[in-house]
Parts: C-alpha cells; structure tokens; sequence
C-alpha cells in the first residue's frame, strides 16, 4: 500500500463511531508513581500483567480503536505467549507508540518546559513499526500563570510537535499531535481558554509550515477548564461550550478526529464533558477521547496487584470505555454510572 494509503486506512480504523483512544503509555516513572497509590511496585512483571489486562479485556473493541502503549510494551506478551500488540489487533484495536522522551525545562525561559525525542525518531519509528505500531503520539505540555507559557515556549513546542508530525507521516505513521494545556494552577478559565487558543493556533501555523496532511493525522487537546486551585470550578455545559468556542477558531475542518485527554479530570468528569460538547454538534470533526486516567483509574483501584482481581478490573475498564464510547454520540447520561 502507498503511505497515503496506509495513513489514511489508520486513521479511518481510528476514528470510529462511538469509539475512543485508550492512554495506557505511561512513562517508567509516571506508572511508578501509578503504582505506589494501589500499593503495587514498579516491576516488568507487574507492568506486564496489568497492561495484559488492559489489552486481555474481551469487548474492548466495541468501544476502543486504538490503544496508544509504551516502548517496552510494545516487546511484551500476554500469559499465553501472544505479543501485546497482536492481541489489541486480534480484538480490532490499533496499537500505537509515545515517542516522545518526556519533558525537560526549556532553556532561558523559566517555567516553561519543552519535550524531546526527535533525534533519530525516523529510526525508531522503523523499529516500532515492525513490532505492530501504526501511530504515534507526543505531547507537550503547557504551564499556565499570568505569564506563562511565554511566547517562546508556544513557538518551540509548536516546532517539535510539527516535525515529531511530519517524520511521522513520511514513515507511514498517524500523528497523534497532543498539546496539554495543564490544569495545575489558580488560573481562570478564560485564562485557560485564552492560552488554548494561542496554542492551537501556532500549533497548526507550524504543522502547516512542516507540510503536515492534516487528514492524516489526530488532535489531543485538552479541555478549556480552570485550574484545579481556581475558587470556582465550571459546570459541564461551560466547559462544553468554551472548549468548543476554542476548537471552533483554531482546528480546520481537515483535520478528522479530536480525541481529548483527561488531564486530572474525574472519571466521570471526563465522560460527561465529552458527551455535553457532542451533544452541541454537528461538528466538523469527530470529538472522541483518548484518556489514560480516566479510563484507567478505577481499573488500578480494582486491581490493586492482585491475580484474583483482574476480572473485576476487566469489568470496570469495560464500564468506562462503554460510558466514553456513549458520550461520543452525545448518549451518555450520570444515571448510566450505576451498576456495571
Ligand atoms: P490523561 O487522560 O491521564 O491526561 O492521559 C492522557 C495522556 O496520554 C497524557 O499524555
């Protein structure tokens, strides 16, 4: 298959009715501090378990496209031998990759941070391809204050993403271009909005630049929403509203699916924001999720390590991804959180 092609069939096998992006590409470090809260080390085996879990979870696909996994997933197998990422495909769910090495502060300007991975990302792409990987993610994160992020900080991490993006389409990969707008702070929503839209704008200025397809490839934003110490939270619809009042000015209408993050938000936060902004459509593009916490957060509570445990966290994985795959067309509503 030519590139476009396989870039496009990727996409097209992403961007599903009622489906969703299920985040389980934590870092060592970040799944570390994952595991400490349920009582569980850190191990590979550990790791291994739990993600088999995730990926072991019959009737995931009904409600999941793609999965997006980290690098040393990608070479793990399920109890029975089966490589992880064939058993996500078994079940209709695309495996993909974070290439991204994570975030460092970005250099003269304080506060801001930058991400890194782009030296020799062509190569590892090669690599993650062969082990089943057909798209890819890389997120840079935002701080927000009076004055952060700085000018500089937008334009650097505009500049990465859209090479990360670029690379990633010359290899036959869909981008999955993930600028986090960060909750932690005191901020305003207008202030979260307003950093939002500087962001997005000069994110798709700079995919632009890089001759970026924009049908071939995936936005995760986050959402407009105050910061978590603000004195007033927002309600679903404000949040619905702003977030889509941000997307509306700054995402063309090329761009086929945005599957927004959870950046802190409750589980049933999440869900309901989603489901409230697709109900205000039609919609040029299809508004999904790819959450990791949200999704995952009452699996870890369920599972806590424990063998014994698994199908009950099956089970809870399987309620959020349902309920998700709901509010993608505007059907979910609170009372469905009762029950399984
Ligand atoms: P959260 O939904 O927990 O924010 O994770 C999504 C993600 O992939 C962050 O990079």
């Amino acid at each position: 298959m030519s590139t476009p092609g396989k870039l496009q069939a990727t996409v097209q096998a992403l961007v599903r009715k009622g489906k969703g992006i299920l985040a389980a590409d934590e870092s060592g470090p970040t799944i570390a501090k994952r595991f400490k809260a349920i009582g569980v080390e850190s191990t590979e085996e550990n790791r291994r378990a739990y993600r088999s879990l995730l990926v072991g979870t019959a009737g995931l696909g009904d409600f999941i496209s793609g999965i997006i996994l980290y690098e040393e997933t990608l070479a793990q197998r399920a109890d029975d031998g089966t490589p992880l990422p064939e058993l996500a495909a078994r079940q209709g769910i695309v495996p993909g990759i974070k290439v991204d090495a994570g975030k460092i502060p970005l250099a003269l300007a304080p506060g801001d941070e930058i991400t890194l991975g782009l030296d020799g990302l062509a190569k590892r792409l090669d690599g993650y391809k062969q082990q089943g990987a057909r798209f890819a993610k890389w997120r840079a994160v935002y701080n927000v204050s009076d004055t952060l992020p700085s000018r500089l900080a937008i334009e650097a991490n505009a500049h990465a993403l859209a090479r990360y993006a670029a690379i990633c389409q010359e290899q036959g990969v869909v981008p999955i271009v993930e600028p986090e707008v960060l909750i932690d702070g005191d901020h305003s929503m207008a202030r979260c909005a307003e950093v939002t839209e500087a962001v997005l704008h000069e994110v798709f200025e700079a995919l632009h630049r890089h001759r970026v397809v924009l049908e071939h490839m995936l936005l995760k934003p986050s959402m407009v929403v105050p910061g978590k110490e603000h004195e007033t939270q927002a309600a679903t619809a404000e949040v619905a509203g702003e977030t889509l009042r941000v997307l509306r000015r700054t995402v063309p209408a090329a761009v086929p699916g945005i599957n927004f993050l959870s950046g802190g938000q409750t589980p049933a936060e999440a869900t309901a924001n989603l489901d409230a902004m697709n109900r205000l459509g039609p919609l040029p593009w299809t508004l999904s999720f790819s959450y990791g916490r949200a999704l995952q957060d009452p699996v870890m509570q369920a599972w806590r390590g424990q063998a014994a445990n698994v199908q009950q966290a099956q089970a809870a994985l399987l309620k959020r991804a349902r309920l998700n795959g709901a509010a993608c067309e505007g059907k979910y509503s609170a009372a469905m959180e009762a029950g399984e």
